[in-house]
């Protein structure tokens, strides 16, 4: 893969620029999609409520967490081949957590469908402790792209 070393030259900074904006709005939309499903936990099945909280789900995924997911990835890849960063323990370690972030968007679908069908599977506390995480991945994503601990 060294061959693409440099490959962006001075497009770099750009491009990650446009990385990071990205990862905010992904960031962003995971952060309130599980809200969401908080209100809408709330909310009687068939009710106009519980038709509209669905809605404003499938926007927000269709809207902005697949395509922030998608351009963050093709984007964090690029960078990653410019620095020839594959192998370099950081990179391995952040990549896991972005996975991470990528199943849980996955999970969130699954369970918005479930919502839709007038399931109600999980209690509000724990709701709201998975509401949790995608905050503390990316905290540790940003010390290990920006720190470099290991
Ligand atoms: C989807 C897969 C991803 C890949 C392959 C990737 C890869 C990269 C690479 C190679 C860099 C350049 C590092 C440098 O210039 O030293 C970078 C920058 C950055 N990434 Fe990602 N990234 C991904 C997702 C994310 C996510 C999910 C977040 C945050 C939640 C994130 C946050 C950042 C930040 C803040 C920077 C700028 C660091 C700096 O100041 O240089 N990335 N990413």
């Amino acid at each position: 893969m060294s061959q693409f070393a440099g490959f962006l030259g001075a497009a770099y900074p750009w491009v990650k620029a446009a990385h990071v904006t990205f990862v905010i709005f992904w960031v962003a939309g995971l952060f309130i999609l599980p809200r969401f499903y908080v209100y809408h936990h709330e909310t009687s099945p068939g009710s106009a409520e519980d038709r509209a909280w669905t809605e404003r789900e499938d926007r927000v995924r269709t809207i902005i967490l697949t395509p922030s997911m998608i351009i963050v990835w093709v984007l964090g890849l690029l960078l990653a081949f410019h620095l020839a960063a594959f192998g370099q323990h950081w990179l391995s370690a952040k990549l896991l957590f972005v996975v991470g972030l990528t199943g849980y968007q996955g999970w969130l679908g699954s369970y918005g469908r479930r919502l839709a069908a007038g399931h109600r599977p999980l209690d509000n506390k724990t709701l709201r402790i998975m509401n949790e995480l995608p905050g503390v991945a990316a905290a540790i994503i940003v010390v290990l792209v920006i720190v470099k601990p290991f």
